[in-house]
């Protein structure tokens, strides 16, 4: 049984500058709701209630939202909103959360080592606190699925575009299944030529305390930080690991178009926006469609 969650939310955050001088990307808003309630609601909805959130400086506004609030809480009963009021008490109680400050923000396997006096024992999920994935089966769900299938380290991998590839890191092994393979390689942003598939890793993975001994033994990799991946592939030196191809689609909302991208598409599916919002995108790619049959009209000899 998989009980516990490591959320890494301690990162500065600098793609999404300068909305991210001073509040936590992970507390932007999608529509009305931070990325990371969204994050801890896939915990939650997939069976797990005890949340380690790696906060760190200037994340303060983090713990204060899941964090009761009895001010605005009664002013809200003030003005009898029975549903807004039961939303509010939702998230202070929906997980209980734990808070460990990452002192100096050496990377995210360091952010993942943090975590071991809460979980040395077991087994437990980790979703990156920026990143949200639509899914109809929670993808933590998923992955606690193939876990209890092989009993082995489990990493989210996603097909991206053979020309992203080098964006990511990307995993090359023999199939188990349909949706699963058996690791062989981990490789971190590979050209093109290099790389073993465009299966890229997608931002949640299901770890072993083992995990915690490979980032002792892990040296400073990229951007001279301690990089999950290069700890990974010291653990597949020793024991399997498998991935499994989610179910869902991910929005890394630490960069900027992705977080445009899931704020329409979240909205087109709210149903006090659907209709407005949907003629609102209509009307504004109508004009598109104008403008550019004018400048060709224009442009043409
Ligand atoms: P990112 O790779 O997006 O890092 O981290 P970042 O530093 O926040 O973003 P940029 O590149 O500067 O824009 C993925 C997740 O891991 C957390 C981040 O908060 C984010 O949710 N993280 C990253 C940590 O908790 N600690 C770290 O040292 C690095």
């Amino acid at each position: 049984m998989i009980k516990k969650a490591v959320i890494p939310a301690a990162g500065l955050g600098t793609r999404f500058l300068p909305a991210t001088k001073a509040q936590p990307k992970e507390m932007l808003p999608i529509i009305d709701t931070p990325i990371i309630q969204y994050v801890v609601q896939e915990c939650v909805d997939s069976g797990i209630e005890d949340i380690l959130i790696i906060s760190g400086k200037g994340k303060r506004s983090i713990e204060d939202h899941f964090d009761r609030n009895f001010e605005l809480e009664s002013r809200i009963q003030e003005k009898e909103d029975e549903a807004l009021y039961t939303q509010l008490r939702h998230i202070e109680s929906m997980a209980n959360i734990h808070f460990i400050r990452q002192k100096e923000l050496n990377g995210l396997g360091d952010a993942i080592y943090h975590a071991r006096f809460h979980c040395e024992r077991e087994p437990f999920v980790v979703l990156l606190g920026d990143t949200i994935i639509d899914s109809v089966i929670p993808v933590t769900q998923q992955l606690i699925d193939s876990y209890e299938q092989y009993q082995q380290t489990v990493i989210a991998v996603e097909t991206v575009p053979w020309e992203k590839v080098p964006r990511y890191g990307i995993v090359g092994g023999n199939n188990l299944s349909d949706r699963v393979l058996q690791l062989t390689e981990l490789i971190e942003k590979p050209d093109r030529k290099h790389a073993p598939s465009n299966l890229a890793i997608a931002g949640r993975y299901i770890l072993t305390p083992e995990i915690f001994s490979a980032l002792e033994k892990t040296p400073r990799g990229k951007g001279n930080e301690i990089q999950l991946t290069d700890a990974l592939r010291i653990l597949l030196k020793k024991e399997g690991i498998i991935a499994t191809i989610i179910e869902g689609k991910r929005y890394d909302n630490g960069n900027k178009m992705d977080f445009l991208k899931t704020t329409v598409e979240f909205a087109l599916k709210r149903k006090e926006f659907a209709g407005d919002f949907e003629k609102f995108l209509r009307e504004t790619i109508d004009i598109l469609d104008k403008q550019t049959a004018s400048s060709r009209k224009r442009n043409s000899p």
